[in-house]
């Protein structure tokens, strides 16, 4: 009987695995023998005059009912182990997840807006997913759960983590050129630790300025930004915001090359037509922050722009 039917994500997914892949083995090991077998045992030199056989009705019976009652017991273990997966316990600790291109947002119950996800070890843990631009999918190999993000609607996907550490998340579905580098990590404290965490954060929160990291700083995490903008001079997908402001640059509008004094009217039009007037020798990806971010957040990261010298 296979273990772990109600019991943690990696339990069953690791299970059902296990089961589907001796079948599949064994098979391929029966066949491959036979196969060898009949090669050696019919060949024209022990075996001169072959003769037709017509059918066996045992052999026939056989060969059809035990590979069914194989694929039924696979799918029978596939869907009860799907049910376990998608059947959140009571009392789980929700947070809902924003993915976009190219990061993933965090969002716990009292407002914390984090970047990577910290959970408490053993809690389940119940994500709600959702995608501002396009198909994402959540995926945090050693939990064994894997979600797509999907814009316009929610999707959801509990586990629990039972040791304590810090484990890699990556995305599972092409969603363009930074794919490969939308990764982030899912952080498993102590359940005391987590919630001193938790509960510090949330004052901080309370607080409205954040101690330590200037609000606009924050949003630039917050929002995704840095996943193709650098603040240290590097370009990446787009360019760096180091030293932008008062800098002179070409742009294309409407597939036209001007020059034009990067000024705040131009970095508040970027953020919210980004693909109005995109820097020469960059690609017009960004996604628009309109109905994103509130009025607040644009001045904001504005502000925050202009102090990358
Ligand atoms: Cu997001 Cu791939």
């Amino acid at each position: 009987m296979i273990r772990g039917l109600t019991g943690l994500s990696d339990e069953i997914v690791q299970n059902i695995f296990l089961y589907i892949a001796v079948i599949s083995v064994s098979i391929l090991v029966l066949i491959t023998f036979l196969m060898i077998y009949f090669t050696f045992r019919y060949h024209r030199r022990r075996n001169p005059h072959p003769e037709d056989i017509h059918g066996n009705l045992w052999l026939e019976i056989l060969w059809t009912v035990i590979p069914t009652l194989l694929v039924l017991s696979m799918f029978y273990y596939g869907w009860t182990g799907f049910h376990a997966l998608k059947k959140v316990p009571e009392g789980a600790l929700k947070v809902k997840i924003t993915a976009r291109t190219w990061s993933w947002l965090f969002e716990y119950e009292n407002g914390l807006k984090e970047t990577e996800l910290t959970i408490p070890i053993e809690k389940p843990i119940h994500l709600q997913l959702t995608s501002q631009d396009v198909i994402h999918s959540f995926y945090v190999p050693a939990f064994r759960v894997k979600q797509d993000a999907v814009p316009g609607m929610t999707t959801s996907l509990w586990f629990r983590a039972r040791d304590l550490g810090t484990y890699d998340v990556l995305c599972a579905e092409y969603c363009g050129q930074q794919h490969a580098y939308m990764l982030t990590k899912v952080r498993v404290l102590s359940e005391e630790e987590f919630y001193r965490w938790y509960e510090e954060k949330g004052k901080e929160l309370q607080m409205k300025k954040p101690v330590g990291v200037p609000l606009g700083e924050r949003l630039f995490q917050e929002k995704g930004c840095m996943a193709c903008h650098s603040v240290d001079g590097t370009p990446r997908v787009g360019p760096t915001l180091k030293g932008l402001f008062g800098k002179t640059i070409v742009v294309m509008t409407e597939g036209k090359e001007r020059q034009l004094k990067v000024d705040e009217d131009y970095l508040r039009k970027s953020l919210l037509e980004p693909n109005a007037d995109v820097v020469k020798g960059f690609p017009p990806i960004m996604p628009s922050q309109k109905g994103v971010s509130t009025e607040e957040d644009i001045t904001e990261l504005v502000r925050y722009m202009k102090e990358l010298k």
